[in-house]
């Protein structure tokens, strides 16, 4: 079970996909919400760079994971027929179109900021919308409203992940785990 699911498990690669996604999101929605809420000073603006650079990172990992996920067979949620399974495959959908809606948005408004963008530095990132304060306004709107949306979904995520394990003590957690 390196590379492919099986209808009972995760295989390392499905296991590697969803933790390091799982700390790059998290982080950047710690850093978004700080970007957001903090004031920034002039000496603290490369923080914009970082968000910007490790959202793209994640982005490319994202389309490997959603390349991947099509790919394979997956593990249906256990107890297959309860309500609790349902809302936890309907959340994973969720939790990929936001996956794309997120940094999408975010690119799109920041390319029509027409501020340049890097990759740390070492090469620029491109621009995907004219420079226009319109649709920056209407893409970062996008970023926030799928940005706070994801931090619901992701509670209920993490909320069901915990009761299984320890209240309800399926294998649910484990068989994510390695
Ligand atoms: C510490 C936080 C997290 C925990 C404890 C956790 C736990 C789990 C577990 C146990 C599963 C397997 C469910 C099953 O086998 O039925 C799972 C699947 C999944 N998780 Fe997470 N997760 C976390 C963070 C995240 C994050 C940040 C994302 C992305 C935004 C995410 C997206 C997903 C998706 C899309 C699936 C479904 C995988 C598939 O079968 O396609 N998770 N998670
Ligand atoms: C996994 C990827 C990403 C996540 C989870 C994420 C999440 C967030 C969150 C929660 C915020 C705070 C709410 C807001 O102001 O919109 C934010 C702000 C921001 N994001 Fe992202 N983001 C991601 C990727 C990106 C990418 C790829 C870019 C640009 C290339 C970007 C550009 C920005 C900017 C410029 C802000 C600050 C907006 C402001 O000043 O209020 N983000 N992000």
């Amino acid at each position: 079970m390196l590379w492919k699911n099986t209808e009972s498990g995760y295989s390392l690669v499905g296991k590697l996909l969803h933790w390091v996604l799982a700390i790059f999101i998290i982080s950047q929605i710690g850093l978004g919400l700080y970007l957001q809420y903090a004031k920034i000073g002039v000496a603290d603006l490369y923080l914009y760079g970082w968000h910007k650079a490790f959202g793209m990172m994640a982005f490319s990992l994202i389309f490997l994971r959603i390349f991947w996920r099509l790919s394979t067979a997956s593990p249906q949620p256990l107890g297959a027929q309860t309500f609790q399974a349902k809302l936890a495959i309907s959340l994973h959908r969720l939790l990929y179109l936001l996956m794309v809606v997120i940094p999408l948005s975010g690119w799109i408004a920041s390319s029509a900021s027409g501020f340049p963008m890097s990759y740390f530095n070492l090469f620029p990132l491109p621009a995907i919308a004219p420079v226009s304060e319109p649709v920056e306004t209407a893409f970062f709107a996008i970023h926030d409203v799928a940005g706070k949306l994801l931090i619901v979904v992701l509670a209920l995520h993490m909320a069901g992940a915990l009761q299984r394990h320890f209240i309800k003590r399926d294998a649910t957690l484990r068989r994510m785990w390695f």
